[in-house]
């Protein structure tokens, strides 16, 4: 399987302009480019290679929740893919495993596909392999509830410890065969609870066209999940490169 680049823009750039300058850069197959809502047509309009995805969508299709965006909005303007679960809005904003579920459960019948974010917070990992392997568990188990098996084949997994995050002000960084011995025990998983065949898990905290190598060199994983990185045309372009050659 070809790997996936997730180029999470979070709340950036400033504005529409740069937006779509910096896609134009960062236009190449197996790129999934996740701008910030407003900005989905406008960078829609100009990518040709690369696929265009949401960082997040509400369970709901239309009515009166101001301020929400559906999935069928963001399928209207081109998105084919939907970041969930991301332990920013899990963190700052509350989201909860249930309002995450039903957002997996809308955007599946809507036909995007989910990248649907977990990982452990620094007091599990500092307990322990036991207890990240707990924390990650129960939120697949909790984001995948009621979710019907042909439409978990629409989801990758998108494993981000919280602490290794550029972002998280831990100051920790992650050792590659860490997470990808977590990552082997999250496809183990759902292999064995969920019977799928060719689970999809990618890998996300602090990748840059350094680190980048160590991670993508094992077969386990099946892509990354860029956040500050991709927001620097040069250095994100590095890393497709390290990616194309695998
Ligand atoms: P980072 O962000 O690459 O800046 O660590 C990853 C993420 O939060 O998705």
């Amino acid at each position: 399987m070809k790997k996936m680049l997730v180029a999470n823009w979070k709340l950036n750039p400033e504005n529409v302009d740069l937006a779509v300058a910096l896609a134009k850069l960062e236009d190449k197959k197996q790129v999934i480019i996740c701008p910030p809502t407003p900005y989905l047509s406008a960078v829609g309009n100009v990518i040709k290679r690369a696929k265009l995805g949401a960082q997040d969508a509400f369970w709901e299709k239309e009515g009166p929740y101001t301020g929400n965006t559906s999935p069928t909005h963001i399928k209207s303007v081109g998105a084919k893919y939907v970041i969930l679960g991301h332990s920013e809005r899990r963190n700052i904003l509350q989201e909860g495993d249930d309002a995450i579920n039903q957002k997996v459960e809308a955007s599946l019948k809507s036909g995007l596909q989910v990248i649907l974010c977990i990982g452990e917070d620094l007091d599990s990992h500092q307990r322990g392999e036991k207890q990240t392997k707990l924390f990650i568990t129960d939120q697949i188990i909790r984001g995948f509830k009621n979710i019907k098996w042909k439409d978990l084949r629409n989801i990758a997994i998108a494993y981000e410890p919280v602490w290794a995050i550029s972002t998280s002000g831990s100051g920790l960084k992650d050792a590659p065969e860490e997470s990808i011995k977590i990552i082997q025990f999250i496809k183990d998983f759902l292999r064995e609870r969920y019977m799928l065949k060719k689970p999809v898990v990618l890998y996300g905290g602090s990748i840059n066209s350094k680190n980048a190598e160590n991670y993508l060199i094992n077969d386990l994983i099946d892509g990354v999940l860029i956040g500050g990185a991709s927001l620097d045309a040069k250095e994100f372009n590095k890393i497709i490169k390290i990616c194309l050659e695998r």
